[in-house]
Order: structure tokens, then C-alpha cells, then sequence
């Protein structure tokens, strides 16, 4: 007696086809259910969850021995989304259910103990799993997994239940539960609703003029000022100035979120770019990822978005220093004992702090803090994170005319449009490279695409002396110049461009200059 059908074990952010099969003795009163294939404490308390849904529901238990076998054997498989294929394969044992049709099932869910379905991590991955495994004909998923499984399913119907017995009714009398339909190509179209825009913010054009800068080339930024000056408000506003992901990116990203559990019935796609708000008592396995079980961090959920890291002084030391390889790769290696995980993670990083402990920054203001109190705080920053930032901004607080006045900016689709059409420019400047955008070029690409003339090299060499910058900020004020000279529609890069573009490296250079 063999019951048989179809799972999914989910391994950091990819979906892996398991293989659920039951064989009971069908001899003996004593009854006795054990759990092989890598399972982990989670699986194998699946045993007394199943035990406690058949009963709820008054359907059979296997009599006798009863093996579960979860192939293939050296795969581990973690968490509860079993107890449901495990179950039903156990009725498909017992004849109560026809086993072909169950066999070509794949079957995510977590059994309560009263037979009802719960909702489970990773239904996006095991659903595009579903859609090119020949094997696979059909999906039956918990109910608020169910519009997220359509949407990766392709062509493979997918059933949502509530409950157990619902399931098996499903499969021993066929009908009674209407497949749910969602076209990915549908969901991607539609565009976000009430987000948050730039029209919304009153004055600060100079913090909004660098946002367009960092969004058009990629670059990453900082932002420095006051309390209440809209800093985090703005940054909240960047990743609608983006230009829209494309299928692939929402796939990409959907599926990281779809992992760690973050998509339901009401989101069953980010068919936006993310913006990720940490707090900065984070620790570093949140914001990387997870080195027991290998779950993505924040810096993976904010994949293709934005990763705005506010109070930058208040992270932890260490904390920071793991963002320095994603900030360089895209991704994250999280070794782990039993070997190791890579996530994606290219996300534009936008940092805020005060300037200063108090906030205030200015004794003009009534900020009172001691030099030394300053130096401290200043020095909290990493030095290797801040030379991947290329953008600083200095971000005032708003005179009282501007902060009655109604606010007067322009909106973020004007502002899109404008970024896009920057990021064309740098898609056809390095297309056939592994780069995207400015913000990436080192020395090769900056000495072809960042040609100056000697007096602009005169010039830069001026306000490197003059404004105390670092050597490094060479190369930076050049990458962001591109940028600038991109969104003007310029090839050549002018003196003009130079000189914004050193205006974002002078705020910072200045302000801590004598650390
Ligand atoms: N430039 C601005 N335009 C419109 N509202 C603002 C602006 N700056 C601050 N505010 C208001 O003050 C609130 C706090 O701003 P916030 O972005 O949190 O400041 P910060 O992050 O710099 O401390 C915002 O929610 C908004 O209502
Ligand atoms: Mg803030």
C-alpha cells in the first residue's frame, strides 16, 4: 500500500521538487508513523499534527507502520508546508483517495490540529517549480497562497483549499473548488496606487535634485540634516522615481518576499520596487540573512529597490561592515556550516543621520554639543561603507515661508521620466558589459566614458585640495558628473556637471574633515 504525490522544499530563495510517499503496513493495533529524507524538527511534528487533523476531521489514520518518505533523501527539508502532501498521501494509502490523481498533484500547506489549512512560505518559488515540472499537473494550495502560486504556475491549474477534508472531497469527487486564475503579464501592468510622491514635498530642491541624480545613475547616497527636514520622507519617495521593473525583476524580487512569507491574497506580487526602512538595532543576520536556516535579510528584500538606512551612526559597527560585499556584487554569500547560500541584493543604499548628536548641527540653533561629542559620533560611521556612498546632501530645515506654503514640486512621474530616459543612455553605453549603470564603472570604464579636458582635471584637482576631499573622491565626482552630463542629454561631460557633482562630495569632506 503506496500513497504518493508531489511537494516543494524551499532552500533560501529556490524551490526544489520533493517527492512525498507513504507506505503503511496496514498490520497491528499499535499505531506508529516515522518521518525520513532530512526532515527538521518542524517536519517531523508534522506527524502529530496530521495525526490530530485526520482525527478532527473523522477521516482514517494508517493502520499499523507507516513510512513517509520525503525524497530525494540528502535534501533538507525545513518547516510545515508538508503536513498537508503527507496527509492526503496517507489517505491515498488507505484507498480513500484515487492515487494517480493525487500523484500528479503538487500539494503545499500546514495542517492545523482541527484539519484547517494554513498558509505557508515560498508558494511563488514552488509554484514556478510547478509550471515547468512535466510531472506536476495540478497545484492544490492554502487559500492565501493561492492568487501568489497563479501567478507562477503558467498554465497548471491551481486549486486553493481551506481545509483538509475540503481536499479530499476535491480529489475523490473532482469539482466543487474553481481553480484561481491570474495572468502574471495582467498583475505586472497594473500600476501601484496611492504611493507616496515628490510632489508632496515642500522645498528642499537640492536633497530632491541629488535623488534624481542617485536614481538616474544608480548611485548611493546620504543625506544630512535635521530632524523633521523630510529626510525619511523623501527617501520613501525614490523607489516610485525608479523605472518600472521589468517581468523578470518582479519575478526576482516576488520570489524573495514570497520566502520569508511577505506576499498573501491582497499582495500576491510586488509589482512595485521595495523600500526597505530597517531599524538600526538590527542585527546582522537580519539585515544580510540568516545563518541557521538561510533566510533572506533585508538588504535581499529590498532586491531591485531601495534600502534606506536612517540614523546611519545608530547601526552597529558591524552591522555596516556586511554591507560592504552586496554594496560591490549584488548579492550575498552566507556561509553556513552545512555549506552556502547566495541571495541577490542590489539595492540602491540611501543613508540619513543628524549632524550631530543633538541634531541640531548648527550652535545658531542651539545645538550644544563638545567637538569631542561630534568627533564621536562621526566616528561610528564606517570609513569602507562611506567610500561606496557618492552622493552627500546637506538637508536644511525649511524657512517658514516655504513650510506654510503649499508645496510646488514637481511630481514623481515628471521626475521618472527623466531617469528613464538617463538609464537608456547608460543601457546602451554598456550593453553587451555585465554593468547597468554609472554608479558601477571603475577605472576602465571611467577612463573611456568620463573623458575630461586638462582643465577640468586642473579644476578637480583644485576643489580636492581646496574642500580637503579624499583621494577616492575622484573617481566618485567623475561617476556622478556621467550622471549629471546623462540627464542633460549631454555626451560630453562640462565644467557645469563637474561642479554639481563636487557640490555632493563638499557637504561631508568639509564636515568631518579633522576626524
Ligand atoms: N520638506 C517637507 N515637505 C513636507 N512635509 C515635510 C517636509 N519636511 C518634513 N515634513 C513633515 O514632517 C514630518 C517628519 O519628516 P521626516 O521626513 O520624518 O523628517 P526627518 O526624517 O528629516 O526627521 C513628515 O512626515 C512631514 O509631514
Ligand atoms: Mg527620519
Amino acid at each position: 500500500m503506496l500513497g504518493r504525490t508531489g511537494s516543494s522544499a524551499l532552500i533560501g530563495t529556490e524551490a526544489f521538487y520533493v517527492e512525498i510517499e507513504v507506505h503503511a503496513s496496514g498490520r497491528g493495533e499499535q499505531q506508529f508513523i516515522s518521518i525520513v529524507g532530512l526532515p527538521d524538527a518542524a517536519v517531523r511534528e508534522s506527524r502529530d499534527r496530521i495525526r490530530a487533523g485526520l482525527q478532527s476531521c473523522g477521516l482514517p489514520q494508517p493502520r499499523g507502520e507507516a513510512v513517509v518518505n520525503l525524497a530525494p533523501a540528502d535534501l533538507k527539508k525545513e518547516g510545515g508546508a508538508f503536513d498537508l502532501g503527507i496527509a492526503l498521501a496517507m489517505l491515498a494509502c488507505q484507498n480513500v483517495l484515487p492515487p494517480q490523481k493525487l500523484a500528479a498533484a503538487l500539494v503545499l500547506g500546514e495542517l492545523a490540529l482541527d484539519g484547517k489549512v494554513r498558509g505557508v512560505r515560498g508558494a511563488l518559488p514552488a509554484a514556478l517549480l510547478a509550471a515547468t515540472n512535466p510531472g506536476v499537473e495540478m497545484l492544490i494550495v492554502p487559500r492565501s497562497n493561492a492568487m501568489e502560486a497563479a501567478l507562477g504556475a503558467g498554465d497548471k491549474p491551481v486549486f486553493p483549499v481551506d481545509s483538509l477534508p475540503e481536499a479530499v472531497d476535491f480529489l475523490k469527487n473532482g469539482g466543487g473548488i474553481a481553480p484561481v486564475k491570474a495572468k502574471i503579464e495582467d498583475y505586472y501592468a497594473r500600476m501601484p496606487e496611492n504611493e507616496p510622491d515628490f510632489s508632496e514635498v515642500k522645498g528642499q530642491y537640492a536633497a530632491r535634485r541629488a535623488m534624481e541624480i542617485a536614481a538616474a545613475g544608480g548611485h548611493n547616497s546620504l543625506m544630512i540634516g535635521p530632524p523633521g527636514t523630510g529626510k525619511s520622507m523623501i527617501a520613501r519617495r525614490v523607489a516610485g522615481i525608479l523605472p518600472p521593473m521589468s517581468l523578470a525583476e518582479v519575478l526576482e524580487t516576488s520570489r524573495i518576499h514570497s520566502a520569508v512569507g511577505l506576499l498573501n491574497d491582497g499582495k500576491p506580487l510586488l509589482n512595485r520596487r521595495p523600500f526597505r526602512s530597517p531599524h538600526h538595532t538590527i542585527s546582522d543576520a537580519g539585515l544580510i540573512g540568516g545563518r541557521q536556516t538561510p533566510m533572506p535579510g533585508e538588504i535581499s528584500l529590498a532586491h531591485n529597490g531601495v534600502l534606506f538606512l536612517d540614523e546611519l551612526p545608530e547601526f552597529k559597527r558591524n552591522v555596516l561592515e556586511v554591507l560592504r560585499q552586496p554594496l560591490e556584487t549584488g548579492e550575498i554569500t552566507i556561509a553556513r556550516a552545512a555549506g552556502s547560500c547566495t541571495f541577490p541584493a542590489r539595492f540602491m543604499l540611501i543613508a540619513a543621520m543628524n549632524p550631530c548628536p543633538c541634531g541640531m548641527g548648527d550652535p545658531a540653533l542651539g545645538c550644544r554639543c563638545k567637538p569631542d561629542e561630534r568627533k564621536r559620533y562621526l566616528r561610528k560611521l564606517s570609513g569602507p561603507l562611506l567610500d561606496r556612498i557618492d552622493l552627500h546632501v546637506e538637508v536644511l530645515r525649511l524657512s517658514d515661508a516655504e513650510l506654510t506654503a503649499a508645496p510646488s514640486g514637481e511630481s514623481s512621474s515628471v521626475i521618472r521620466a527623466r531617469v528613464v530616459a538617463a538609464r537608456e543612455i547608460q543601457a546602451r553605453r554598456f550593453d553587451g558589459t555585465q554593468l547597468y549603470c554609472n554608479a558601477h564603472m571603475t577605472g576602465r570604464e571611467l577612463q573611456k566614458y568620463c573623458v575630461i579636458g586638462t582643465s577640468a582635471v586642473a579644476l578637480l584637482r583644485q576643489a580636492i585640495e581646496r574642500f580637503k576631499l579624499s583621494p577616492r573622491a575622484y573617481d566618485r565626482i567623475l561617476r556622478v558628473a556621467r550622471t549629471i552630463a546623462d540627464l542633460a542629454g549631454d555626451d560630453r561631460i562640462s565644467d557645469r556637471h563637474l561642479f554639481e557633482a563636487i557640490s555632493y562630495r563638499r557637504g561631508f569632506d568639509e564636515f568631518s574633515a579633522g576626524l
